[in-house]
């Protein structure tokens, strides 16, 4: 069976080379759209690519004052000024070192009081934004994107989720213990994410290499959610040779 639309692979030559071809996609995005709206991930992957963010904007080769950004998940429980939430991961690594406007940077609310209002409200700014124009995207080890965990849907919108043993225990390297690791959160779903006009989906390491075969190699499938990715127009996967080291094709 062909496939309509084939995502991009390209293959970097290691960890670093793998941020520099992110980053030079997100910079290229916002050259040609400096006032475009960028999905941003959190995760121990993309970190190199904020730090050449931060870099090429105090060598001022990127601006980012009409910048807007739509995050793609937060933990349930944890407020901005907890050192594990994602917008305090997202202010350390990115935000507090460039000139985005801080209004214009969003991020699930973990404590919000009303979930439900408060992921429809998240929708609704993304569309008044425009859309996303440029997605970026890690991968868990099972194959979660965002904290969209096996099983989410295809048309799954921004809402509550349980997170799987799974992802509570690769996350708890981060925390004290697994115990203390959130059992919720709130995530754009895969119809959000699909809805975006590019999708960068980054991975590197060996950990990653049997989800990355999988997104790529095996039909879609939602106990696969980042394989529900394929058919996108504009979908790039950016490895490293360890994360691409079980492509077959
Ligand atoms: C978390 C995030 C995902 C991220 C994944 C992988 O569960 N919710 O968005 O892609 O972890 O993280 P890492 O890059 O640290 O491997």
């Amino acid at each position: 069976m062909t496939r309509v639309n084939q995502p991009r692979i390209l293959i970097a030559s290691d960890q670093e080379d793998a941020a520099r071809c992110t980053a030079d996609l997100m910079q290229e995005t916002l050259r040609e759209k400096p006032a475009g709206v960028l999905g941003l991930a959190t995760g121990s992957t993309p970190i190199g690519v904020y730090r050449l963010l931060v870099n090429r904007h105090r060598a001022g080769q990127l601006d980012f004052s009409d910048v807007t950004t739509f995050n793609l998940d937060e933990y349930i429980g944890l407020g901005p000024e907890h050192d594990q939430s994602y917008r305090y991961f997202m202010q350390q690594q990115l935000f507090d070192h460039v000139n985005v406007v801080r209004e214009r940077t969003h991020v699930p609310n973990g404590l919000a009081a009303n979930i439900p209002e408060h992921v429809r409200d998240y929708e609704e700014r993304i569309r008044q934004a425009g859309g996303i124009d440029l997605q970026l995207l890690g991968i868990g080890n099972n194959g979660h994107i965002a904290f969209n965990e096996p099983g989410s849907a295809i048309d799954s919108r921004t809402r509550q989720v349980d997170l799987t043993e799974d992802t509570i225990e690769a996350n708890s390297r981060f925390f004290n213990s697994a115990a203390e690791v959130p059992r919720h959160a709130i995530t754009m779903g895969i119809g959000t994410i699909l809805e975006s006009r590019r999708i960068i989906l980054m991975a590197t390491g060996k950990a990653k290499a049997k989800a990355i075969r999988v997104a790529i190699e095996e039909p879609s499938d939602p106990g696969n959610p980042a394989s529900l990715l394929q058919g996108h127009s504009n979908l790039t996967f950016v490895l490293d040779p360890e994360s691409a080291s079980e492509l077959k094709r």
